[in-house]
């Protein structure tokens, strides 16, 4: 399978059965890699309704009548904004065409901000993917809890895509401590550097996982990695 980080959450996933998006924030990323009118996919996974995360996810849905996969609130948000959804929750899977998805705990919020007022989106999550032989992970906007050791006791996660930032999640230090309890093969670090106020190094977290023996691919906005 094919990675593409587009810059902040945005992923795209490349593989035999579909193409997936991750929290297509485009539009207004100053790290996007791809225009929300020309990316494609089979589908549209959505870990909370911030705006760095939601992004261009309902107009995407719209322009190639694709399902925005989310948590059952947020889903509900965007079937109201006149997207297609399949909701979800946590704990629950689903096989889907392009493959199998489950939806994991994230600590974190869930809200959207329409004319100054705060619509709550319900429970932000994390996403599984399982698709062919590999299993991705991807953490959403999430501190660091113990339950992901659990999540790598369960799962042979080939791919876990983490968030370092800080501030509002995981640092790099709390990063590759879940890195460890995951046992995650490969490690992509995601979430730092969009702003002011996540600014990290991502060398440093390399570091860290060179230590634990974990292969940390620091990608650029718009590089590709297999898996
Ligand atoms: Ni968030
Ligand atoms: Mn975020």
């Amino acid at each position: 399978m094919r990675l593409t980080f587009l810059g902040h959450a945005c992923f795209h996933l490349r593989t035999k059965q579909g193409g997936l998006l991750f929290d297509p924030y485009l539009t207004g990323n100053p790290l996007a890699a791809a225009k929300a009118e020309e990316v494609t996919a089979d589908a549209i996974l959505v870990s909370h309704g911030h705006s760095d995360h939601l992004g261009d996810a309902i107009s995407i849905s719209k322009r190639l009548d694709i399902p925005i996969i989310a948590p059952f609130e947020l889903a509900l948000y965007c079937e109201g904004q006149g997207a297609q959804t399949h909701a979800m929750h946590i704990g629950g899977d689903y096989a889907f065409p392009f493959g199998w998805v489950k939806l994991t705990p994230a600590w974190h919020g869930s809200s959207v901000l329409e004319d100054d007022t705060i619509i709550y989106t319900g429970q932000p999550c994390g996403f599984l993917v399982r698709t062919g032989e590999k299993t991705v992970y991807f953490a959403g906007d999430t501190g660091l809890f113990g339950d992901m050791e659990l999540l790598g006791d369960l799962y042979d996660i080939d791919l876990a895509l983490l968030p370092i930032g800080g501030n509002f999640v995981m640092g790099i230090e709390d990063a590759a401590r879940a890195a460890k309890m995951l046992r995650a093969k490969v490690v992509v670090p995601m979430h730092y550097n969009t702003f002011e106020l996540i600014r990290q190094d991502p060398a440093e977290f390399a570091e860290r996982l060179q230590v634990l023996r974990i292969d940390c691919r620091i990608l650029e906005p718009g590089e590709a990695t297999e898996i």
